[in-house]
């Protein structure tokens, strides 16, 4: 089983005690924990206590090691999920920020390309020096994450922001970027998702069964796989994923306001939403009364948000879904053509366990030249992962088409 590693940071502010929970948070999540402190931080812990905690010889200064172990340290750079730096002082995050490469921890902060996390702790007047939050900007601007500091008592005998912020929401924190692998690192991912509502009268509307449920999986690994994810998302009562920008709609038109507002800004399209094809044409602008009730409304057709896409798309990837009772292959390959598209994930929506509201899916993924691809049963957060392993394969595709 590959182990995924961590490199802590501890620098020497007076909340250092904490990285002692910090490490063993991340071992209880069986993730392997190699220490760095610096030089001043071992002047308040010895790190003889972090090398025993972590079974591993916690890393000062590597000039005076030895040859092997040296080897040892730039290969644990290339392996590592995450570098944490907590605590962070005011003095590191400095450093950081200037490019200043002085000492182990700082060196190997210019060397990596893992995420990065800092967790600072410092007196108040130390982090809202004009300096420190200039920093910590400067770092964030290049894609640093920092777990704020807490407000409360301080060790300096004030009360103010500045303390470390709890070890198990810095390790939260650093779990859920480690989770995220970056195979999709640089590409943006627009996912629509749930029903619309189209409505008859103010408090009556038509729509459908979708739970939003796929949608949702999808934008979460899309997120996890490191792209930036727009959800444009229909009522539902799901949580969004972290990390993710969600534009709440109701109606199909909105849900295309919001999709053509970004449609220049995306690499990838995932059309998940169970957009409603029908409308009202005159909705009432009051509740109709029962005994006022209309003999007839009339319905007409919504605006194909999908085909419209595909007349626009030039190099993006566009994927659509095709909720079907019969016929479902067939449909969905005369829906590739119609709508110029580069996969349709097709579903059997009368099958019983499967598809709107459940938890599991199975799905066709169908290829404009016929191909197929037909998944088990298995929950919507495995079928999102196959869904975007497919969707890799076309980006790499294109980009090998591109070259040549
Ligand atoms: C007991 C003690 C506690 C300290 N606590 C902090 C702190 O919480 N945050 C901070 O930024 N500096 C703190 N300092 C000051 C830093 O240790 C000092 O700026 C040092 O140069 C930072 O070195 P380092 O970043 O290499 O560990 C503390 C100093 C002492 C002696």
């Amino acid at each position: 089983m590959h182990v995924k590693k961590v490199v802590l940071g501890v620098c020497s502010s007076i909340s250092i005690y904490k990285a002692c929970e910090i490490v063993r948070l991340f071992q209880k999540n069986s993730i392997q924990v190699q220490v760095i402190m610096t030089k001043n931080a071992t002047k308040l812990i010895s790190p003889l206590l972090f090398s025993s905690l972590t079974g591993r010889k916690t890393v000062v200064d590597p000039f005076q090691g030895e040859f092997q172990e040296r080897i040892e340290h730039v290969s644990l750079a290339k392996e590592i999920s995450l570098f944490l730096v907590a605590p962070a002082t005011a003095n590191i995050i400095g450093k950081f920020a200037n490019g200043i490469a002085d000492d182990f921890m700082s060196t190997f902060y210019m060397a990596i390309e893992c995420p990065v996390l800092i967790a600072p702790a410092m007196n108040d007047a130390m982090f809202w020096h004009k300096q420190t939050q200039n920093n910590i900007q400067k770092l964030k601007d290049f894609g640093v994450n920092f777990v704020d500091p807490e407000k409360g008592y301080l060790a300096c005998g004030d009360e103010g922001w500045g303390r470390l912020a709890a070890p198990e929401k810095i390790v939260e924190q650093g779990l859920f970027l480690m989770s995220k692998s970056l195979s999709l690192k640089g590409k943006t991912v627009l996912v629509t998702a749930g029903p619309t509502r189209e409505y008859m009268d103010p408090v009556r509307f038509l729509s459908n069964l979708s739970s939003g449920k796929m949608g949702y999986a999808i934008a979460d690994e899309a997120m996890r796989r490191g792209a930036k994810v727009y959800l444009v998302s229909g009522p539902t009562h799901l949580t969004v994923p972290k990390g993710t920008e969600i534009i709440k709609v109701e109606t199909a038109e909105e849900m295309e306001k919001e999709v053509l507002k970004r449609f220049d800004l995306v690499d990838i399209v995932v059309m998940a939403a169970a957009v409603s094809d029908f409308k009202f044409s005159k909705p009432a602008s009051k509740k109709i009364k029962k005994s006022g009730a209309p003999k007839s409304m009339s319905i007409i057709q919504t605006p194909d948000v999908l085909k419209k896409l595909g007349e626009r798309k030039g190099k993006k990837i566009l994927i659509g879904f095709a909720a079907e009772t019969d016929n479902v292959v067939q449909n969905a390959l005369d829906k590739i053509k119609q709508k110029n598209l580069d996969l349709i994930i097709a579903n059997e929506a009368s099958k019983a366990g499967i598809g709107f509201e459940s938890d599991f899916n199975q799905v066709t993924i169908i290829y404009p030249d016929g191909k197929t691809v037909c998944t088990k049963k298995q929950t919507k957060d495995a079928i999102s992962r196959i869904i975007l392993d497919k969707i890799e394969e076309i980006v790499g595709q294109k980009n090998r088409k591109s070259i040549t």
